[in-house]
């Protein structure tokens, strides 16, 4: 990865790329994003019109360098998919693309295969775009790739080309070629940048999962009064909505003995806690929980209610919250509340209610208010947990990306200002009741 200072860490020619951050910042780097505006084509490329428009595009996952496991799999997805989209993942690397179009094939399958900038260079691609030519295939996805260093010692990204530049060498070769769209900056943020946290946390060793995977500015005495409220029997079932990594679940159950369940609407996310603490993960929004009414013993939700959009949301959130418990069973909530109205620079995506507004949308959801806590106000984090939290902060990787992403929370822009986050906010917890 080259250095920075000021120009583009992926040597993009045609940028930006779509990791551009909200506020214009590189995605990798503590910069502003090296295109203000994006670059125009001096000499555009005529598209290759795509043959026809999948309605059924399958996400194809099968085991890496088995010719078998592609085939089996692609022969399940054939049938029932327009086309297959075939990744090109920098964790799991696979045969060449053009290799994995033709195994598919072979089965009946309709490959969209992936080509990223990031592990090929320009002759690579060009190789691989003449073999995905030859086998006919109805379209490449170009990307440029995302930028991780040293994800494998001895390993280096290459972008000595970008995904516009190789999109016209593909619609230049005769391929149909389609782009990604927009980054979801919330997917960035508590999905791929989770999954980042977890994997540094893991190669740090044990010690460091539980810190490093509590996202919700929780810790240990947020935890424990919010447990304490919760009252568990050793088993019960604790649901948790917008799980995140699932450190507060792996504390729980090492604490009180309960038997977590995490819902996360984010799949890296999902996948990175199930690899983290072998605890059970479910994809699911926080306004349709896929759990039976009245089945948990109790549920909660670590700074999870203000990173939904709106009033309406947050109150379907706190409505699917009371669902799910047994009557009498009891529910947690940690939530960044506004200090005072309305905030300076609110960060975008996120709703803050203040305090009486939370109380209100409680009430409204049915529930009631046993207790409330100012987290702010309880005390600190012991050292050790802080020193751990610290060396996963302080991987190249996560640095790279944005100190304000590593706190896994668009709110915590003004982290610097407190341990918790900006002046404006606090962070309330709160015991409610079926
Ligand atoms: C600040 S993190 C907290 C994660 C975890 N609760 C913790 O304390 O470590 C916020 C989490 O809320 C999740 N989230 C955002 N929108 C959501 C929604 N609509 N439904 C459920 N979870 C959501 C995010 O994916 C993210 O994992
Ligand atoms: S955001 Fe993307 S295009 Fe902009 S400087 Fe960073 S890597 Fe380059």
């Amino acid at each position: 990865m080259p250095a920075p200072s000021g120009g583009c860490p992926k040597n993009m020619v045609m940028g930006p790329c779509g990791g551009v951050r909200a506020n214009g910042e590189c995605e990798l780097a503590a910069q502003p994003c090296a295109f203000p505006v994006p670059e125009r084509w001096a000499d555009p490329v005529p598209a290759v019109p795509l043959r026809s428009v999948p309605l059924i595009l399958t996400d194809f996952t099968s085991e890496p360098y088995s010719a078998a496991s592609h085939r089996s799999v692609a022969a399940v997805l054939a049938p029932v998919s327009d086309a297959v989209l075939v990744g090109d993942h920098q964790r799991h690397p696979d045969f060449p693309p053009a290799l994995l179009a033709s195994l598919l094939q072979d089965v009946g399958a309709r490959p969209w295969v992936t080509l990223t900038c990031r592990d090929r260079n320009r002759v690579a691609l060009e190789q691989e775009l003449a073999a995905l030519h030859h086998l006919d295939v109805d379209a490449v996805l170009c990307v440029t790739g995302d930028g991780r260093p040293r994800t494998r010692p001895g390993a280096a990204p290459v972008f000595d080309l970008d995904g516009p530049r190789l999109t016209a060498l593909a619609a230049a070769a005769g391929i149909p070629a389609v782009v990604p769209g927009d980054a979801d900056p919330m997917e960035a943020e508590f999905g791929i940048v989770a999954e980042w946290t977890a994997e540094v946390a893991s190669q740090l060793g044990p010690d460091y999962a539980i810190p490093a995977a509590c996202r919700g500015s929780a810790q240990p005495a947020a935890l424990d009064w919010l447990l304490a409220g919760l009252d568990p029997a050793p088993g019960a079932l604790l649901v948790d909505v917008g799980a995140g990594l699932g450190g507060p679940d792996a504390f729980a159950a090492a604490e009180a003995g309960i038997r977590p369940l995490l819902l996360e609407p984010e799949q890296a996310a999902c996948r990175a806690a199930a690899g983290l603490f072998g605890l059970p993960v479910i994809q699911a929004d926080a306004t349709a929980l896929p759990v039976a009414d009245g089945r948990a013993d109790a549920a909660w939700s670590p700074g999870v209610l203000c990173t939904l959009p709106g009033r309406d949301a947050q109150l379907a959130m706190l409505r699917e919250l009371r669902r799910i418990v047994r009557p009498g069973g009891r529910i947690g909530l940690l939530v960044y509340v506004a200090a005072r109205l309305p905030l300076d620079d609110p960060p975008e995506g996120n709703r803050f209610p203040a305090e009486d507004d939370l109380d209100a949308l409680v009430r409204k959801a049915g529930l009631a208010v046993l207790g409330a806590a100012n987290a702010h106000r309880m005390s600190a984090p012991p050292a050790d947990w802080r020193n751990r939290i610290e060396a996963v902060d302080q991987e190249d990787r996560l640095l790279s990306f944005a100190p304000a992403a590593v706190t896994g929370a668009r709110l915590l822009k003004g982290r610097a200002k407190g341990p918790f986050g900006r002046k404006d906010l606090d962070l309330r917890c709160c015991r409610l009741r079926h």
